[in-house]
């Protein structure tokens, strides 16, 4: 038997994930994001310029392959790059102004599959090009803050700042020296962190690094006038707003493209892998690949964590099922559903059932309205039908309906 690849999971019963992207779409829109979409594959090169070539999503996770004309092209391993690359190939950068993206789809990481960690997963995310200040990362921070909030998750919200060109490389300095210090203790992959990037210890998962590390200078310590200033002001705005959060100095996220604003939502209902949605401030990218200077920050959330955590709610019923008593109502339902699909969800049942039978279908389909046409109801041109949330039965004219 053939068998789905590991890490990858067929999507069955998709309708959390239907309720999850609507909720979180509607919110997007209501912040002024719409949506776009930008392919699976896309250049290698495109992810080692942006992600890094030190990070562990393009140094050992990448769906990375030679296609048939040659090119070196991989599956998205997340969702940022592509967005970008396709702002500056459309030129957006060049035209100024802002621009607000949502996306949501398939990303793939050759990671070790263990619970809430796959191989293929889904994102929903946003990006924001050309506000720099810094009431933008608040924003979007507070944009997660309502669709986690309208879901019914808890969360914590850890923040940081990374810095800027002024300050990272003085701080980067200071790190090193102090790595040095402690060669001999450090574990061999920070010894290898140490030489391609090094802020990236600060996130080892060796309790024997750790305890080293709260030594290690701070780098919201050392962050320059503008970065210090910013992230003060970016406190106080999730102060003012009621968004809690903790700074979380050793936050560094596992992408290459940040400065200034980190930020990382984690649950404590889901296990090791807590993570809900990260994001952050990538003013520099832009240029990066090749584009004009464009201030950008956005985040992504981790759809098949959050599945996880909520439940669709009871009164999330909607459209309508029509069933006949007898085969001779068939071809009436079938067109009654038919011209109910101009404006609503319909559903047909195309074989004669009983009551009982019909009505346990239509809670099945998860439908608002169950619509049933009998002997009875069909010799006074009538169409019984049963609200299947409210709980009450009515006879209406077929006309009416
Ligand atoms: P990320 O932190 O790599 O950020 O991923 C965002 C979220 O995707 C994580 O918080 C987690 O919930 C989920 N996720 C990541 N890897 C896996 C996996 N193997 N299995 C299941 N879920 C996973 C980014 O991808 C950035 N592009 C976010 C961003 C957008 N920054 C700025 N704009």
């Amino acid at each position: 038997m053939i068998k789905s690849l590991r890490g990858m999971n067929d999507m069955f019963d998709s309708k959390k994930f239907q309720y999850f992207i609507k909720i979180a779409s509607q919110i997007a829109k209501n912040y002024g994001y719409s949506y776009t979409q930008t392919p699976l594959l896309e250049e290698s090169l495109l992810f080692k310029r942006s992600v890094g070539e030190s990070s562990d999503i393009v140094g050992k996770e990448m769906y990375q392959f030679t296609d048939k004309g040659g090119h070196d092209v991989c599956l998205r391993p997340e969702g940022t790059a592509g967005i970008v690359r396709a702002f500056i190939q459309n030129k957006l950068d060049k035209a100024g102004g802002q621009y607000r993206f949502f996306y949501h789809g398939p990303m793939f990481r050759y990671e070790r599959p263990q619970k809430g960690r796959l191989r293929e997963f889904h994102q929903f995310g946003v990006e924001s090009f050309g506000e720099i200040n810094v009431y933008e990362d608040a924003t979007i921070i507070m944009m997660v803050n309502d669709i986690f909030n309208k879901l019914g998750i808890t969360f914590k919200l850890k923040l940081n700042s990374l810095g800027d060109k002024n300050c990272m490389p003085q701080y980067r300095k200071k790190l090193l020296l102090f790595l040095q210090n402690h060669i001999d203790e450090i574990c061999d992959d920070c010894k290898r962190r140490k030489d391609t990037n090094p802020i990236r210890v600060l996130d080892c998962k060796s309790g024997n690094c750790q305890a080293i590390y709260v030594n290690a200078p701070k780098l919201i310590n050392n962050l320059c006038f503008t970065c210090k200033d910013d992230f003060l002001k970016l406190q106080e705005i999730l102060k003012v707003n009621d968004i809690d959060f903790e700074i979380d100095t050793h936050l560094v996220r596992g992408l290459d493209y940040y400065s200034k604003t980190a930020f990382e939502f984690v649950s404590d209902a889901i296990g090791t892998q807590s993570a809900i949605a990260g994001g952050g401030r990538y003013d520099r990218l832009v240029e990066f690949l090749d584009g004009k200077a464009t201030a950008a920050v956005g985040f992504a959330i981790g759809i098949e964590r959050i599945l996880e955590l909520i439940d669709i709610p009871q009164n999330n019923r909607e459209g309508w099922y029509f069933g006949a008593m007898d085969d001779k109502f068939v071809s009436l339902i079938f067109s009654l559903t038919f011209k109910k699909r101009k404006t609503d969800k319909a559903i047909a049942s195309l074989y004669p059932r009983n009551l009982k039978t019909h009505l346990r279908y239509a809670d099945k389909q998860n439908v608002r309205y169950c619509a049933i046409i009998g002997e009875n109801e069909f010799n006074k041109n009538q169409i019984w039908i049963k609200d299947m949330q409210e709980k009450t039965e009515t006879n209406i004219n077929i006309n009416k309906l």
